[in-house]
Protein backbone atom coordinates (compact mmCIF):
# COMPACT_ATOMS: atom_id res chain seq x y z
CA UNK A 1 0.00 0.00 0.00
CA UNK A 2 1.43 3.04 -1.22
CA UNK A 3 -0.53 6.06 0.80
CA UNK A 4 -1.79 5.55 4.28
CA UNK A 5 -5.15 3.91 4.95
CA UNK A 6 -7.03 7.54 5.48
CA UNK A 7 -9.72 8.11 8.56
CA UNK A 8 -11.58 11.43 9.63
CA UNK A 9 -13.26 11.20 12.69
CA UNK A 10 -15.96 14.28 13.60
CA UNK A 11 -16.18 14.74 17.13
CA UNK A 12 -16.70 18.03 19.78
CA UNK A 13 -14.13 16.40 22.02
CA UNK A 14 -10.80 15.83 19.57
CA UNK A 15 -8.82 15.43 23.12
CA UNK A 16 -10.33 12.17 23.35
CA UNK A 17 -8.34 10.55 20.80
CA UNK A 18 -4.87 11.59 22.33
CA UNK A 19 -4.27 8.86 24.38
CA UNK A 20 -5.65 5.76 22.01
CA UNK A 21 -3.83 7.39 18.63
CA UNK A 22 -0.14 8.04 20.51
CA UNK A 23 0.51 4.53 22.05
CA UNK A 24 1.01 1.07 20.80
CA UNK A 25 0.39 -0.27 17.32
CA UNK A 26 -2.02 2.94 16.65
CA UNK A 27 0.93 4.68 17.09
CA UNK A 28 3.50 2.68 15.26
CA UNK A 29 1.38 2.57 12.08
CA UNK A 30 0.92 6.17 12.11
CA UNK A 31 4.84 6.71 12.56
CA UNK A 32 5.05 3.83 9.23
CA UNK A 33 2.47 5.49 7.21
CA UNK A 34 0.10 2.70 7.33
CA UNK A 35 -2.32 4.99 8.95
CA UNK A 36 -3.52 8.43 8.89
CA UNK A 37 -6.56 9.70 11.45
CA UNK A 38 -7.77 13.12 10.52
CA UNK A 39 -9.90 14.95 13.46
CA UNK A 40 -12.06 17.71 12.96
CA UNK A 41 -14.29 19.20 15.14
CA UNK A 42 -17.97 20.74 14.20
CA UNK A 43 -17.73 23.05 16.84
CA UNK A 44 -15.40 25.23 14.57
CA UNK A 45 -18.54 25.11 12.03
CA UNK A 46 -20.89 26.47 14.28
CA UNK A 47 -21.99 30.02 13.35
CA UNK A 48 -23.92 30.39 16.57
CA UNK A 49 -22.85 32.36 19.41
CA UNK A 50 -20.88 30.57 21.92
CA UNK A 51 -19.97 28.05 18.96
CA UNK A 52 -23.36 26.41 20.05
CA UNK A 53 -24.25 22.94 18.36
CA UNK A 54 -26.94 21.46 19.91
CA UNK A 55 -30.43 22.40 21.43
CA UNK A 56 -33.51 21.31 22.38
CA UNK A 57 -35.54 18.41 21.14
CA UNK A 58 -38.69 18.97 19.14
CA UNK A 59 -41.63 17.34 20.66
CA UNK A 60 -40.09 17.88 24.26
CA UNK A 61 -38.45 15.51 26.38
CA UNK A 62 -34.95 15.45 28.46
CA UNK A 63 -31.49 16.53 26.91
CA UNK A 64 -30.36 18.43 23.66
CA UNK A 65 -29.87 17.17 20.27
CA UNK A 66 -26.83 17.94 17.70
CA UNK A 67 -27.89 20.41 15.19
CA UNK A 68 -27.48 19.11 11.76
CA UNK A 69 -25.78 22.19 9.87
CA UNK A 70 -22.43 22.54 12.05
CA UNK A 71 -22.03 18.54 11.05
CA UNK A 72 -22.98 19.16 7.95
CA UNK A 73 -20.13 21.94 7.12
CA UNK A 74 -17.38 19.95 9.44
CA UNK A 75 -18.30 16.89 6.88
CA UNK A 76 -18.04 19.32 3.61
CA UNK A 77 -14.61 20.58 4.86
CA UNK A 78 -13.25 17.76 5.60
CA UNK A 79 -14.45 15.85 2.27
CA UNK A 80 -12.86 19.68 0.24
CA UNK A 81 -9.66 18.85 2.01
CA UNK A 82 -9.51 15.29 0.49
CA UNK A 83 -10.88 16.47 -2.60
CA UNK A 84 -7.86 18.74 -2.89
CA UNK A 85 -5.40 15.97 -1.93
CA UNK A 86 -6.69 13.91 -5.15
CA UNK A 87 -8.35 11.63 -2.50
CA UNK A 88 -11.69 10.27 -3.87
CA UNK A 89 -15.13 9.76 -1.33
CA UNK A 90 -15.69 7.10 0.80
CA UNK A 91 -18.11 5.85 3.37
CA UNK A 92 -19.40 8.08 6.40
CA UNK A 93 -20.87 6.13 9.27
CA UNK A 94 -22.43 7.55 11.92
CA UNK A 95 -21.81 6.04 15.54
CA UNK A 96 -25.42 5.03 17.22
CA UNK A 97 -27.05 2.22 19.42
CA UNK A 98 -29.79 1.96 16.46
CA UNK A 99 -27.17 1.11 13.72
CA UNK A 100 -25.99 -2.08 12.29
CA UNK A 101 -24.15 -3.96 14.55
CA UNK A 102 -20.00 -3.64 14.09
CA UNK A 103 -19.11 -7.39 13.52
CA UNK A 104 -15.84 -8.21 12.08
CA UNK A 105 -17.16 -9.28 8.92
CA UNK A 106 -17.75 -5.25 8.70
CA UNK A 107 -14.70 -4.34 9.83
CA UNK A 108 -13.03 -6.43 7.00
CA UNK A 109 -15.72 -4.91 4.47
CA UNK A 110 -14.56 -1.11 5.80
CA UNK A 111 -10.63 -2.44 5.95
CA UNK A 112 -10.80 -3.51 2.05
CA UNK A 113 -12.52 -0.26 1.23
CA UNK A 114 -9.31 2.03 3.34
CA UNK A 115 -7.07 0.07 1.62
CA UNK A 116 -7.95 0.82 -1.64
CA UNK A 117 -7.43 4.53 -1.11
CA UNK A 118 -11.33 5.52 0.11
CA UNK A 119 -11.54 7.41 3.40
CA UNK A 120 -13.27 6.43 5.89
CA UNK A 121 -15.83 9.23 8.12
CA UNK A 122 -16.91 8.47 11.46
CA UNK A 123 -19.25 10.58 13.05
CA UNK A 124 -19.52 10.83 16.78
CA UNK A 125 -23.21 12.10 18.54
CA UNK A 126 -23.15 13.09 21.72
CA UNK A 127 -26.12 14.07 24.23
CA UNK A 128 -29.60 12.36 22.80
CA UNK A 129 -27.85 12.26 19.42
CA UNK A 130 -28.05 14.15 16.01
CA UNK A 131 -30.69 15.94 14.50
CA UNK A 132 -31.77 13.20 11.73
CA UNK A 133 -32.13 14.87 9.01
CA UNK A 134 -28.43 14.95 8.87
CA UNK A 135 -28.27 11.29 9.02
CA UNK A 136 -30.88 11.32 5.77
CA UNK A 137 -29.49 14.33 3.33
CA UNK A 138 -25.84 12.89 3.92
CA UNK A 139 -26.68 9.11 3.76
CA UNK A 140 -24.31 8.36 6.74
CA UNK A 141 -24.32 4.32 7.90
CA UNK A 142 -25.46 4.33 11.61
CA UNK A 143 -22.93 1.93 13.06
CA UNK A 144 -23.55 0.39 16.80
CA UNK A 145 -20.86 -1.10 19.08
CA UNK A 146 -23.17 -2.99 21.03
CA UNK A 147 -26.64 -2.77 22.87
CA UNK A 148 -25.63 -0.83 25.19
CA UNK A 149 -25.74 3.04 25.65
CA UNK A 150 -22.57 4.64 25.69
CA UNK A 151 -21.74 9.18 26.69
CA UNK A 152 -20.45 9.65 23.65
CA UNK A 153 -19.66 7.99 19.45
CA UNK A 154 -16.12 8.62 20.80
CA UNK A 155 -15.38 5.11 22.13
CA UNK A 156 -17.06 3.92 19.34
CA UNK A 157 -15.49 5.49 16.87
CA UNK A 158 -12.36 4.36 18.11
CA UNK A 159 -13.77 0.85 17.83
CA UNK A 160 -14.81 0.69 14.40
CA UNK A 161 -10.56 2.33 14.56
CA UNK A 162 -8.75 0.20 15.92
CA UNK A 163 -10.81 -2.76 14.63
CA UNK A 164 -10.17 -1.68 11.00
CA UNK A 165 -6.73 -0.67 11.31
CA UNK A 166 -5.62 -3.91 12.75
CA UNK A 167 -6.29 -5.79 9.53
CA UNK A 168 -4.36 -3.12 7.21
CA UNK A 169 -1.84 -5.06 5.82
CA UNK A 170 1.87 -4.69 8.04
CA UNK A 171 -0.49 -3.29 11.37
CA UNK A 172 0.17 -6.13 12.71
CA UNK A 173 3.26 -7.80 11.75
CA UNK A 174 4.12 -10.65 10.44
CA UNK A 175 4.03 -13.08 13.27
CA UNK A 176 0.62 -11.94 14.30
CA UNK A 177 -2.26 -12.46 12.25
CA UNK A 178 -6.01 -12.10 12.36
CA UNK A 179 -7.04 -15.30 10.81
CA UNK A 180 -7.28 -17.65 14.13
CA UNK A 181 -9.01 -14.64 15.76
CA UNK A 182 -12.53 -14.61 17.17
CA UNK A 183 -15.16 -14.63 14.63
CA UNK A 184 -12.85 -15.15 11.54
CA UNK A 185 -14.30 -18.40 10.87
CA UNK A 186 -17.66 -17.52 12.32
CA UNK A 187 -16.19 -18.68 15.81
CA UNK A 188 -15.22 -17.57 18.73
CA UNK A 189 -11.17 -17.59 19.84
CA UNK A 190 -9.90 -21.15 21.57
CA UNK A 191 -7.85 -19.96 24.75
CA UNK A 192 -4.46 -19.41 24.87
CA UNK A 193 -1.73 -20.36 27.38
CA UNK A 194 2.01 -19.35 28.00
CA UNK A 195 4.37 -20.01 30.88
CA UNK A 196 4.42 -21.49 33.12
CA UNK A 197 3.79 -24.57 32.27
CA UNK A 198 1.42 -24.87 35.92
CA UNK A 199 0.16 -22.36 37.28
CA UNK A 200 -2.02 -22.83 40.47
CA UNK A 201 -2.03 -26.25 40.05
CA UNK A 202 -4.01 -25.89 36.20
CA UNK A 203 -1.09 -27.69 33.51
CA UNK A 204 -1.16 -26.25 29.79
CA UNK A 205 -3.42 -28.74 27.83
CA UNK A 206 -0.97 -31.58 26.87
CA UNK A 207 -1.43 -31.43 23.26
CA UNK A 208 -0.35 -27.64 23.21
CA UNK A 209 3.09 -28.60 24.86
CA UNK A 210 4.01 -31.81 22.63
CA UNK A 211 3.85 -29.48 19.45
CA UNK A 212 2.34 -31.82 16.95
CA UNK A 213 1.08 -29.19 14.30
CA UNK A 214 -2.14 -31.14 13.01
CA UNK A 215 -3.05 -32.34 16.60
CA UNK A 216 -2.97 -29.01 18.44
CA UNK A 217 -5.17 -27.15 14.74
CA UNK A 218 -7.73 -29.87 16.07
CA UNK A 219 -7.58 -29.58 19.56
CA UNK A 220 -8.39 -25.22 19.06
CA UNK A 221 -10.71 -26.23 16.38
CA UNK A 222 -12.69 -27.84 19.11
CA UNK A 223 -12.13 -25.63 21.71
CA UNK A 224 -13.09 -22.92 19.69
CA UNK A 225 -16.70 -25.33 18.69
CA UNK A 226 -17.12 -25.84 22.86
CA UNK A 227 -16.53 -22.35 23.83
CA UNK A 228 -19.04 -20.92 21.03
CA UNK A 229 -21.43 -23.07 22.25
CA UNK A 230 -21.21 -22.18 25.73
CA UNK A 231 -21.03 -18.61 25.35
CA UNK A 232 -22.34 -17.23 21.81
CA UNK A 233 -24.43 -20.45 20.38
CA UNK A 234 -26.07 -18.25 18.02
CA UNK A 235 -22.81 -18.01 15.69
CA UNK A 236 -22.29 -21.55 15.38
CA UNK A 237 -25.87 -21.31 12.96
CA UNK A 238 -23.76 -18.39 11.20
CA UNK A 239 -20.27 -19.96 10.45
CA UNK A 240 -19.03 -23.19 8.80
CA UNK A 241 -18.90 -26.51 9.61
CA UNK A 242 -18.29 -30.30 8.79
CA UNK A 243 -19.62 -33.35 9.92
CA UNK A 244 -16.67 -34.07 12.48
CA UNK A 245 -17.49 -30.54 13.84
CA UNK A 246 -21.18 -30.73 14.50
CA UNK A 247 -20.59 -34.76 16.16
CA UNK A 248 -18.11 -33.28 18.61
CA UNK A 249 -20.71 -30.50 19.36
CA UNK A 250 -23.77 -32.84 19.92
CA UNK A 251 -21.41 -34.97 21.99
CA UNK A 252 -20.44 -31.91 23.98
CA UNK A 253 -23.87 -30.43 24.06
CA UNK A 254 -24.94 -34.46 25.25
CA UNK A 255 -22.41 -34.18 27.80
CA UNK A 256 -22.04 -34.01 31.51
CA UNK A 257 -22.37 -30.02 31.35
CA UNK A 258 -25.84 -29.95 29.61
CA UNK A 259 -28.71 -28.20 31.24
CA UNK A 260 -31.74 -29.85 31.47
CA UNK A 261 -34.03 -30.19 28.47
CA UNK A 262 -36.61 -26.69 29.03
CA UNK A 263 -38.62 -29.14 26.57
CA UNK A 264 -39.99 -31.19 29.37
CA UNK A 265 -41.73 -28.10 30.64
CA UNK A 266 -43.79 -27.51 27.63
CA UNK A 267 -46.97 -29.69 27.02
CA UNK A 268 -49.04 -29.47 23.48
CA UNK A 269 -53.03 -29.12 23.19
CA UNK A 270 -54.69 -29.60 20.11
CA UNK A 271 -58.22 -28.36 20.56
CA UNK A 272 -61.08 -29.19 18.28
CA UNK A 273 -63.70 -27.73 20.11
CA UNK A 274 -64.09 -24.77 20.86
CA UNK A 275 -62.01 -23.76 17.42
CA UNK A 276 -63.80 -21.48 14.59
CA UNK A 277 -65.21 -22.52 11.26
CA UNK A 278 -65.00 -20.77 7.58
CA UNK A 279 -67.74 -18.08 9.13
CA UNK A 280 -66.23 -17.44 12.41
CA UNK A 281 -68.64 -19.52 14.00
CA UNK A 282 -67.61 -21.85 17.05
CA UNK A 283 -67.73 -25.45 15.85
CA UNK A 284 -66.06 -29.13 16.69
CA UNK A 285 -63.76 -30.63 14.30
CA UNK A 286 -63.16 -34.14 13.79
CA UNK A 287 -59.96 -36.03 14.44
CA UNK A 288 -56.94 -35.62 11.85
CA UNK A 289 -54.81 -39.17 12.10
CA UNK A 290 -51.88 -37.84 10.56
CA UNK A 291 -51.94 -34.25 12.92
CA UNK A 292 -52.07 -36.50 16.08
CA UNK A 293 -48.51 -38.47 14.31
CA UNK A 294 -46.71 -35.49 13.17
CA UNK A 295 -47.67 -33.51 16.47
CA UNK A 296 -46.13 -36.58 18.34
CA UNK A 297 -43.47 -37.17 16.75
CA UNK A 298 -42.32 -33.17 17.10
CA UNK A 299 -42.85 -33.22 20.66
CA UNK A 300 -40.75 -36.86 21.41
CA UNK A 301 -37.81 -34.82 19.26
CA UNK A 302 -37.51 -31.79 21.14
CA UNK A 303 -38.34 -33.82 24.06
CA UNK A 304 -41.51 -32.28 25.33
CA UNK A 305 -43.78 -33.37 28.48
CA UNK A 306 -46.65 -34.69 26.14
CA UNK A 307 -49.37 -33.98 23.82
CA UNK A 308 -53.45 -33.29 24.82
CA UNK A 309 -55.65 -34.32 21.91
CA UNK A 310 -59.19 -32.63 22.89
CA UNK A 311 -62.13 -33.23 21.99
CA UNK A 312 -66.00 -33.46 23.57
CA UNK A 313 -66.90 -35.87 20.95
CA UNK A 314 -67.04 -39.60 22.63
CA UNK A 315 -66.89 -41.42 19.51
CA UNK A 316 -63.90 -39.39 18.40
CA UNK A 317 -62.38 -39.51 21.36
CA UNK A 318 -62.62 -43.59 21.18
CA UNK A 319 -61.39 -43.17 17.52
CA UNK A 320 -57.96 -41.94 18.66
CA UNK A 321 -57.55 -44.43 21.75
CA UNK A 322 -57.62 -47.07 19.10
CA UNK A 323 -55.50 -45.45 16.97
CA UNK A 324 -52.90 -44.45 20.33
CA UNK A 325 -53.37 -48.39 20.93
CA UNK A 326 -52.49 -49.75 17.88
CA UNK A 327 -49.49 -47.08 17.28
CA UNK A 328 -48.01 -47.69 20.82
CA UNK A 329 -49.17 -51.07 22.17
CA UNK A 330 -50.57 -52.94 19.38
CA UNK A 331 -49.39 -53.92 15.66
CA UNK A 332 -47.97 -50.84 14.87
CA UNK A 333 -45.86 -50.49 17.65
CA UNK A 334 -44.56 -53.46 17.49
CA UNK A 335 -43.12 -53.21 13.73
CA UNK A 336 -42.08 -48.95 14.32
CA UNK A 337 -41.15 -48.30 17.88
CA UNK A 338 -39.83 -45.45 16.90
CA UNK A 339 -43.25 -44.54 16.21
CA UNK A 340 -44.40 -46.19 19.60
CA UNK A 341 -42.11 -43.80 21.47
CA UNK A 342 -43.47 -40.59 20.15
CA UNK A 343 -47.06 -41.29 20.57
CA UNK A 344 -46.56 -42.60 23.62
CA UNK A 345 -46.67 -38.78 24.44
CA UNK A 346 -50.26 -38.37 23.91
CA UNK A 347 -53.23 -38.41 25.62
CA UNK A 348 -57.33 -38.14 24.54
CA UNK A 349 -59.24 -35.56 26.63
CA UNK A 350 -62.55 -34.09 26.85
CA UNK A 351 -61.31 -30.03 26.73
CA UNK A 352 -58.40 -27.60 28.00
CA UNK A 353 -59.66 -27.45 30.74
CA UNK A 354 -59.04 -31.17 31.15
CA UNK A 355 -55.56 -30.89 29.55
CA UNK A 356 -54.63 -28.14 32.31
CA UNK A 357 -55.78 -30.77 35.18
CA UNK A 358 -53.74 -33.40 33.69
CA UNK A 359 -50.69 -31.40 33.65
CA UNK A 360 -51.20 -29.84 36.58
CA UNK A 361 -51.17 -33.71 37.77
CA UNK A 362 -47.76 -34.08 35.92
CA UNK A 363 -46.24 -31.17 36.89
CA UNK A 364 -47.21 -30.69 40.50
CA UNK A 365 -48.21 -26.91 39.58
CA UNK A 366 -50.99 -25.38 37.37
CA UNK A 367 -49.26 -24.92 33.76
CA UNK A 368 -49.28 -21.12 32.05
CA UNK A 369 -51.77 -21.45 28.94
CA UNK A 370 -50.29 -20.08 25.99
CA UNK A 371 -52.91 -19.48 23.07
CA UNK A 372 -51.88 -19.27 19.39
CA UNK A 373 -52.77 -17.30 16.62
CA UNK A 374 -52.15 -16.74 12.95
CA UNK A 375 -54.36 -13.42 12.92
CA UNK A 376 -53.11 -10.33 14.53
CA UNK A 377 -57.20 -9.59 15.75
CA UNK A 378 -59.76 -11.49 17.22
CA UNK A 379 -62.44 -12.34 14.83
CA UNK A 380 -65.58 -10.56 16.94
CA UNK A 381 -69.01 -11.52 17.06
CA UNK A 382 -71.18 -10.20 14.02
CA UNK A 383 -71.24 -6.11 13.84
CA UNK A 384 -68.49 -5.72 16.11
CA UNK A 385 -64.99 -4.10 15.54
CA UNK A 386 -62.13 -6.93 15.16
CA UNK A 387 -60.14 -6.46 19.23
CA UNK A 388 -56.01 -6.17 18.29
CA UNK A 389 -54.63 -9.38 20.48
CA UNK A 390 -51.75 -8.55 22.69
CA UNK A 391 -48.87 -10.79 22.12
CA UNK A 392 -46.04 -11.99 24.49
CA UNK A 393 -42.41 -12.06 23.49
CA UNK A 394 -40.51 -15.48 22.57
CA UNK A 395 -37.93 -14.66 25.35
CA UNK A 396 -40.33 -13.88 28.12
CA UNK A 397 -41.94 -17.83 27.23
CA UNK A 398 -38.54 -19.17 26.87
CA UNK A 399 -37.95 -17.25 30.99
CA UNK A 400 -41.77 -19.27 31.37
CA UNK A 401 -40.62 -22.61 30.58
CA UNK A 402 -37.62 -22.14 32.56
CA UNK A 403 -39.50 -21.63 35.55
CA UNK A 404 -42.30 -24.33 35.46
CA UNK A 405 -44.73 -25.80 32.93
CA UNK A 406 -46.65 -24.25 29.91
CA UNK A 407 -49.75 -25.62 27.64
CA UNK A 408 -49.43 -24.51 23.86
CA UNK A 409 -52.80 -24.59 22.75
CA UNK A 410 -53.11 -25.02 19.07
CA UNK A 411 -56.42 -24.96 17.08
CA UNK A 412 -57.76 -26.82 14.48
CA UNK A 413 -60.44 -25.69 11.62
CA UNK A 414 -60.20 -21.88 11.17
CA UNK A 415 -58.35 -20.96 14.65
CA UNK A 416 -59.33 -20.95 18.39
CA UNK A 417 -62.67 -19.57 19.49
CA UNK A 418 -62.34 -16.18 21.61
CA UNK A 419 -63.06 -18.04 24.76
CA UNK A 420 -60.17 -19.61 24.43
CA UNK A 421 -57.70 -16.85 24.54
CA UNK A 422 -60.00 -15.39 27.09
CA UNK A 423 -58.39 -18.39 29.63
CA UNK A 424 -55.11 -18.24 28.38
CA UNK A 425 -52.41 -16.26 30.51
CA UNK A 426 -50.93 -14.83 26.99
CA UNK A 427 -50.88 -15.20 23.46
CA UNK A 428 -47.84 -16.38 21.43
CA UNK A 429 -47.06 -14.21 17.96
CA UNK A 430 -48.48 -15.73 14.76
CA UNK A 431 -45.76 -17.13 12.65
CA UNK A 432 -44.80 -15.20 9.39
CA UNK A 433 -46.40 -11.84 10.82
CA UNK A 434 -45.38 -10.03 7.81
CA UNK A 435 -46.87 -12.80 5.13
CA UNK A 436 -50.08 -12.03 3.06
CA UNK A 437 -50.26 -15.63 3.10
CA UNK A 438 -51.22 -17.48 6.80
CA UNK A 439 -52.52 -20.31 6.32
CA UNK A 440 -49.99 -22.73 7.90
CA UNK A 441 -51.63 -26.45 8.66
CA UNK A 442 -51.47 -27.12 12.19
CA UNK A 443 -49.10 -29.68 12.70
CA UNK A 444 -46.74 -27.61 10.47
CA UNK A 445 -47.40 -24.65 12.86
CA UNK A 446 -46.79 -26.78 15.69
CA UNK A 447 -43.33 -27.50 14.52
CA UNK A 448 -42.18 -24.19 13.81
CA UNK A 449 -43.84 -22.70 16.94
CA UNK A 450 -42.07 -25.84 19.08
CA UNK A 451 -38.64 -24.90 17.52
CA UNK A 452 -38.80 -21.11 17.92
CA UNK A 453 -38.71 -22.11 21.45
CA UNK A 454 -36.69 -24.55 21.95
CA UNK A 455 -34.83 -24.86 18.38
CA UNK A 456 -30.89 -25.84 18.75
CA UNK A 457 -29.32 -22.47 17.40
CA UNK A 458 -27.25 -23.70 14.33
C1 LIG B 1 -25.92 9.21 25.08
S1 LIG B 1 -25.83 8.61 23.49
C2 LIG B 1 -27.43 8.90 22.84
C3 LIG B 1 -28.33 7.71 22.98
C4 LIG B 1 -29.67 7.88 22.28
N1 LIG B 1 -30.50 8.79 22.97
C5 LIG B 1 -30.37 6.52 22.22
O1 LIG B 1 -31.07 6.16 23.16
O2 LIG B 1 -30.16 5.81 21.21
C6 LIG B 1 -24.86 9.82 22.65
C7 LIG B 1 -24.11 9.32 21.45
O3 LIG B 1 -23.23 8.27 21.84
C8 LIG B 1 -22.99 7.42 20.75
N2 LIG B 1 -23.32 6.04 21.20
C9 LIG B 1 -23.86 5.70 22.39
N3 LIG B 1 -23.97 4.35 22.50
C10 LIG B 1 -23.50 3.84 21.35
C11 LIG B 1 -23.37 2.53 20.84
N4 LIG B 1 -23.75 1.46 21.53
N5 LIG B 1 -22.83 2.36 19.58
C12 LIG B 1 -22.46 3.43 18.85
N6 LIG B 1 -22.58 4.69 19.30
C13 LIG B 1 -23.09 4.90 20.50
C14 LIG B 1 -23.87 7.87 19.61
O4 LIG B 1 -23.06 8.62 18.72
C15 LIG B 1 -24.89 8.73 20.32
O5 LIG B 1 -25.41 9.71 19.46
Amino acid sequence: MTSPARFTILSLFPEFFSGPLTCAQMARATEAGLLEVRLVNPRDFSTLRHHHVDDRPYGGGPGMVMQAEPLAAALAKAEDDNTERGVPRGRRLVMAPSGRPLTQALARELARDVCSGLPLTLVCGRYEGIDERLIETEGLEPVSVGEAVINGGEAAALCVLEAVARLIPGFMGKEESGDDESFSAGLLEYPHYTRPEVYRGLPVPEVLRGGAHAAVAKWRRRASLARTLARRPELLAQAELDGDDVEFLRATHLGAGRPASLGRSLFICLLHHPVLDKAGKPCTVSLTNLDIHDMCRVSRTYELGGVFIATPLSDQRELGERLLGHWTEGAGGRVNPDRAEALRLARMVESLEEAILRVTEMAGVAPRVLATSARTHQRPPRGRKPRPLTFTSWPRVRGWLAEGPALLVLGTGHGLAPEVFQKAHAVLPPLRPFAAYNHLPVRAAAALLVDRLLGDTM
